[in-house]
């Protein structure tokens, strides 16, 4: 039950801890601060004193709870936790439906990154929140730094071997993972924890020309050596086998008589900046 708790909340088990202890304690000061307001207004008990306690006790909890919460360090899960009760009775579930938090991991120039970032500017139920990226310089740290977006820089021992980053991510509440040009393999602790929450986009018509090693222009170059007249985008759901999940869609485009791998490169990139964004918006609505 504990796990369970722990992977629904994304929290670990420290916070798990605390956050249960702000739950008991919260709930039993909201009881005393209760019956103390009742004796104050000096009704007796009867049905008139049930009702007016029910409503004293539905104000208080969130505040008792919240009050807790701060000094145990446990202030942002509960405020978005009681956001969601209320949006969740308020009847306005579409406008106050909770934040989407998004991650993008990208190692490269970050044109895609750039691309969902806007896009979702528009969008007031999903945020991009994180940039996740391995590569010290890359482009796309720029995209985050001109966007305010927060950039975790990874190392590859912690990622693939260590904790994968778990700690991190679930400390800022990721719900959805992007992957928009990272070359690293997944780890598995990540893939069990946002199962069926990460999508990748690979550039070529999957299941040809994907899997380890086949990247940026290696892809490119592979597609023109097969002498394929046509390419295009995969867009798809992220397993723990390179380029294997479930595809959601693909987009294609034809190669011309002269084409080389950077000229592939720019029609691949103009599918992906027209199509990324919108798939990614398509599938995240899905479960909102
Ligand atoms: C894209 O072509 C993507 O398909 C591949 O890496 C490239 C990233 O480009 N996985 P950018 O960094 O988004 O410009």
């Amino acid at each position: 039950m504990f796990q369970k708790l722990q992977a629904k909340w994304k929290v670990n088990g420290l916070s798990l801890i605390l956050i249960l202890i702000t739950f008991a304690t919260g709930g039993s000061l909201c009881g005393y601060l209760g019956k103390k307001l009742m004796n104050f207004t000096g009704i007796d008990k009867g049905i008139l004193w049930l009702v007016l306690y029910i409503i004293a006790i539905t104000i208080l909890w969130p505040l008792c709870v919240l009050a807790i919460s701060i000094p145990l360090g446990q202030f942002p899960f509960f405020k978005r936790y009681i956001g969601r009760i209320f949006s969740r009775f308020s009847g306005k579930r579409k406008a106050n439906t909770p934040i989407t938090r998004v991650a993008i991991f990208a190692s490269g120039a970050g044109s895609n990154a750039a691309k969902i970032i806007e896009h979702f500017k528009k969008n007031q139920h999903v945020r991009i929140v994180l940039v996740v990226c391995n590569k010290p310089g890359a482009g796309v740290l720029q995209v985050a730094a001109d966007n305010g977006i927060d950039v975790l820089l990874i190392e590859k021992e912690a990622f693939n071997n260590g904790h994968a980053y778990l700690k991190e991510l679930k400390e800022k509440y990721i719900d959805w993972i992007i992957l928009a040009g990272f070359l690293w393999k997944v780890p598995l602790p990540l893939i069990q924890e946002w199962n069926g929450k990460i999508i990748n986009i690979h550039p070529a018509l999957l299941p040809k020309y994907g899997g380890k090693g086949m990247y940026g222009q290696k892809v490119h170059e592979a597609v023109i050596a097969a002498g394929d007249k046509e390419s295009g985008i995969s867009i798809h759901y992220v397993d723990e086998i390179y380029d294997h999940g479930k595809i959601i869609y693909q987009a294609t485009c034809q190669l011309g008589d002269n084409e080389t791998a950077g000229s592939l490169a720019q029609k691949i990139h103009s599918l992906e900046h027209e199509h990324f964004p919108r798939i990614i918006e398509q599938e995240i609505s899905r479960f909102s």
